[in-house]
């Protein structure tokens, strides 16, 4: 490690502060904490708003009810539009409740953007229109945490707030750093804000990242990770990376439809690019299933969170992935719901496979997909990695 109190360290921490923004799509600042990305949702809260503030939660899944609960915590007062979970944030029931909303008493809207317990997903832009709609005040907290480098997100053009995210997953690193970037209405929302903050405190980090050093340790070998992704993320180009993910999400889709099982998410207009929540048939216990596949493959699946407990499995088609390590999860998928009987029918893995082969893929994307299969050592020579 470097001393994070040298000069070295200093110069490459606020280069590395300053192209971050770039995956926010942003030119305001990005504050880095070591820790998870529960620790950025506590961030986006205590230092925007004050003691028994009323906040806008809209109730997509697992994170957005562990992130409304800590707003309670808090002290915040929490009102939640509420949803099956099976469907993204609905843009005109914001709007109805921030125009009855007259005295302005809502003081910020949070959002989960990419539902990571459902494989649903939100649009923040309706979302930001929804508010503009009805004239109305209120912050935009977004929780970026799986689909930041995933899917298309500009926090500047979307005029949002606070977006909150984390290390592990589209920057495809390990956990332990959590961000905030942040608005200039943010920011002077920050000053007068009175909930308790310590360790969360923008303004001291605000005041050491200006020359790149920090008021505590930072989170020293993720941000070497943090610049190293950010240079692959910008070789392959940020869209062809979103098209990637939309790529092999509908693959995934595919599959799932010709097994005949059921994919979570009701409407396609908010599919997940990053992840997809099976249903698993009734009868059969997705965490059985799930201990199977890990047991025989050596894959882990996700783990039906919350109200999909036992219920559905989830597939991540998030991060360092390629055509290879999906089809091959698939593989294993196809071959233990032949083992395990479980009821579906064959050719998911072939419908994958020619959509994948033959698909509306354009030539970007499949540079993108040779260069996921490349890396660039240290002395600037290619060398091949295997993915799995
Ligand atoms: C959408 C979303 N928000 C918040 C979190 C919480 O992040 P962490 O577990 O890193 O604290 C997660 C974790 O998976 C997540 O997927």
């Amino acid at each position: 490690m470097l001393d994070h109190r040298s000069p070295q360290f200093q110069d490459f921490a606020y280069k590395v502060l300053s192209e971050v923004r770039s995956v926010f799509q942003t030119r305001t600042p990005v504050i880095m904490f070591p820790s998870s990305g529960t620790g950025g949702w506590e961030a986006a809260l205590v230092n925007t708003l004050s003691p028994r503030d009323r906040v806008l939660f809209v109730g997509t899944g697992q994170f957005s009810l562990l992130w409304s609960r800590m707003a309670t915590h808090l002290g915040l007062a929490v009102s939640v539009i509420k949803t099956d979970w099976r469907t993204g944030a609905d843009p005109a029931r914001i709007e109805e409740c921030l125009r009855a909303d007259v005295g302005h008493v809502i003081k910020a809207v949070c959002v989960v953007h990419n539902e990571t317990s459902t494989g649903v997903r939100s649009w923040v832009d309706d979302i930001r229109d929804a508010i503009d709609a009805a004239s109305h005040p209120a912050l935009l907290l977004v929780d970026a945490v799986s689909s930041l480098a995933a899917m298309d997100y500009r926090h500047d053009d979307w005029r949002v707030d606070v977006t909150i995210s984390g290390s592990q997953k589209g920057l495809m690193l390990p956990p332990g750093l959590s961000f905030n970037a942040v608005s200039e209405k943010a920011l002077a929302a920050s000053r007068s804000a009175t909930l308790p903050r310590s360790y969360w405190s923008w303004k001291a980090m605000l005041e050491h990242n200006a020359d790149g050093s920090f008021p505590f340790t930072p989170a020293i070998s993720l941000i070497y990770g943090l610049a190293e992704s950010i240079t692959m993320l910008h070789e392959w180009g940020l869209d062809n990376v979103f098209a990637r993910h939309q790529r092999h999400a509908e693959a995934v889709r595919r599959a799932v439809k010709a097994w005949g099982l059921q994919i979570w998410c009701r409407t396609p207009h908010y599919y997940s690019p990053g992840v997809t929540a099976i249903c698993m048939p009734i009868g059969h216990n997705a965490d059985d299933f799930r201990q199977f596949v890990r047991e025989r493959f050596n894959i882990s699946l996700g783990m039906g969170q919350g109200r999909l407990a036992g219920r559905a499995f989830r597939f991540g088609h998030i991060g360092y992935t390629n055509d290879a390590t999906v089809l091959g999860a698939l593989g294993a998928i196809e071959m233990a719901l032949e083992a395990a009987r479980v009821p579906h029918k064959a050719g998911g893995v072939d419908a994958a496979l020619s959509y994948l082969a033959q698909g509306d893929c354009d030539s970007k994307v499949r540079a993108t997909e040779s260069l996921l299969a490349t890396r660039r050592d240290g002395s600037g020579n290619l060398f091949a990695q295997a993915s799995i």
